[in-house]
């Protein structure tokens, strides 16, 4: 599949977000305003009435060609309160086992006149080959592509580290796992870098490194206990195995012993950090349960502020503002 990775396309001239593809290039205005945008939203989940009418009369199509529990439902429940129609294709049942094209797909989901697009599909650059398909009333947002980007999950990590840390201006944040198959990281060290973070650590085997590392202006480490030292966000990666071609690690039991968050490797952060995984999650392979369960764990929290996130960037693309 080609793709464009055109910061610009996602822009309109006047500066204004028009799709969501990628957090790579987008500058640290639009991030903050996303993220305040989305506190602006945290209340109307607290309501009696959880809608505002910001989105009314405008259809949003969710087509998701990978599975996914947490980003299609809160899509769906984001754009519901934004008051929208929202559609969510049956990529299963739909023409595509036909042998339809993902553009003629499209082509058709916009004659019955959509007006944005929410998608996933494994195939990195599919939401950019969308966003440059669709007629310039159209918006498209990635919902996750490959192993290339899912903006909307590194801003919902943003969103929540924000919330319990303040700002990012002092931290230390540790990225854990599988980066080499991972959008989720590469989102949350472009959104990290982006919003001022000064010490964004990727500890991980080297087998799952991705080659242009040195590059991404992270520090990285091979042994998780020495990654985690005094840092006050901890951010776990789910092992890919559905993206693993060939054997790059000998066993989970391995990886468990060795880069599995436990309580006593926990304790080399710092005793306020945080613990987060973007889900679904593997326990006992890259987590343990009394972590993923316990007292640092803001993993359900992160979920539930997808929806205000999701919401933001809806109603931001739309110019829909709150
Ligand atoms: N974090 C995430 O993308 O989860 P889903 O695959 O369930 O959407």
């Amino acid at each position: 599949m080609t793709s464009t990775m055109t910061p610009n396309l996602q822009l309109t001239p006047d500066g204004r977000l028009r799709h969501l593809l990628t957090l790579d290039g987008l500058p640290k205005r639009i991030l903050t305003e996303v993220l305040d945008t989305a506190q602006s939203f945290v209340s109307v989940g607290e309501r009696d009435v959880k809608k505002v009418p910001l989105l009314r009369g405008k259809a949003v199509f969710n087509v998701f060609f990978e599975n996914s529990t947490r980003t299609r439902t809160t899509f769906e429940i984001a754009a519901k309160r934004l008051s929208a129609d929202v559609v969510n294709l049956n990529v299963n049942a739909s023409s595509q086992s036909k042998g339809e094209t993902l553009l003629d797909t499209v082509s058709n989901l916009s004659a019955m006149l959509a007006d944005m697009f929410v998608v996933r599909h494994s195939a990195a650059g599919a939401a950019h080959l969308i966003a440059h398909h669709v007629a310039p009333h159209i918006h498209v947002i990635n919902a996750g592509d490959g192993r290339s980007a899912h903006p909307t999950q590194g801003l919902l990590d943003m969103f929540t580290i924000r919330h319990y840390k303040g700002d990012f201006h002092n931290l230390r944040v540790a990225i854990v796992g599988d980066v080499l198959h991972s959008r989720v990281a590469r989102s949350q060290i472009h959104a990290l870098t982006t919003l001022g973070c000064p010490e964004v650590r990727v500890i991980a085997p080297r087998t799952l490194l991705p080659r242009d590392v040195s590059g991404m202006g992270v520090h990285v480490f091979n042994r998780l206990e020495e990654g985690l030292k005094d840092v006050d966000v901890v951010m776990m990666l789910r092992l890919q195995n559905e993206r693993m071609q060939g054997a790059r690690l000998p066993s989970a039991g391995e990886y468990y012993k060795h880069w599995g968050l436990t309580p006593e490797k926990l304790k080399y952060a710092r005793p306020d950090a945080i613990v987060m995984h973007p889900g679904p999650m593997n326990r006992g392979v890259e987590i343990d349960s009394a972590v993923a369960d316990g007292g640092q764990s803001v993993i359900l929290p992160q979920v539930t502020y997808g929806i205000a996130v999701r919401m933001a960037v809806m109603s931001l693309v739309a110019g829909a503002n709150p």
